[in-house]
């Protein structure tokens, strides 16, 4: 285990988000969080990484270093995008860095500064960043939201090529069922405020041998859609 929240509770002034909310993340897996616009998903990212506090519950997190992929771009905007991506490692190799930057679909634009890409390059930047520093837990608020479908699975590939040199354990918030389907060791549902998990499904089938056409992904779907829609 590296993060363990139990019977967690989160208020903000009158409005109650997070309530008897467990959660147990192991060593090296990802588990996706699906939960309606509003329910607390980015409070729950900003508590596990330590920026908020819970009002109540314990929180366990064992993991050394954090890498957080927010949910806007947060880049700075006086640096360009090679400057933006070496500054949370600066020892990290010229080579390594660019490697990143042509990972994520932006060779080409190295001195470019955030002002002059499009949102969804801006988006990638900002992935390349989180996985230029070396984290055991990964923290991803809704990474590929701004991408067309092609660059989104692209980012899946890479997502889990990089999960697969380097081992860590990710927390990925989404909307996007499919994204949950192909990266998911488990796939946790949430319910609306006052928020907590609703249902959690294990995909047994291998990341990146699964196909969205297989059964198992599909009849998981219909499970997830009947969960969310009401
Ligand atoms: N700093 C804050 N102060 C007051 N209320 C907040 C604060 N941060 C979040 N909230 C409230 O907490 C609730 C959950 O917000 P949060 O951003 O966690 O939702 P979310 O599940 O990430 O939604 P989305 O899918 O739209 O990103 C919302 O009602 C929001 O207004
Ligand atoms: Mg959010």
């Amino acid at each position: 285990m590296i993060l363990q929240l139990n019977k967690i509770e989160k208020n903000f002034e009158n409005i109650q988000v997070l309530k008897d909310f467990s959660l147990v993340v192991s060593k090296n897996e990802i588990v996706c969080i699906i939960g309606p616009s509003g329910c607390g998903k980015s409070t729950l990212l900003n508590m596990i990484s330590g920026y908020i506090y819970p009002c109540s519950g314990e929180l366990e997190n064992k993991s050394d270093n954090i890498s957080y992929v927010f949910q806007e771009d947060r880049l700075l905007p006086w640096r360009n995008v090679y400057e933006n991506i070496q500054i949370v490692n600066k020892k990290q190799s010229k080579e390594h860095i660019l490697s990143l930057i042509e990972k994520v679909g932006l060779k080409g634009f190295e001195e470019h500064y955030p002002l002059e890409l499009s949102g969804g390059m801006r988006q990638r930047c900002a992935i390349a960043r989180a996985f230029n520093y070396d984290a055991n837990l990964l923290l991803m608020d809704e990474p590929f939201k701004s991408l067309d479908y092609n660059l989104r699975f692209n980012m899946i590939d890479q997502l889990l090529e990089l999960w697969h040199t380097k081992k860590c354990a990710v927390v990925f918030v989404t909307h996007e069922i499919d994204e949950a389907l192909l990266l998911g060791d488990r796939i946790v549902v949430l319910s609306s405020r006052p928020t907590k998990p609703i249902k959690e499904i294990d995909i047994d089938k291998p990341k990146g041998k699964r196909s969205l056409k297989d059964k198992e992904l599909i009849e998981i779907r219909n499970k997830i859609i009947e969960c969310i829609i009401n």
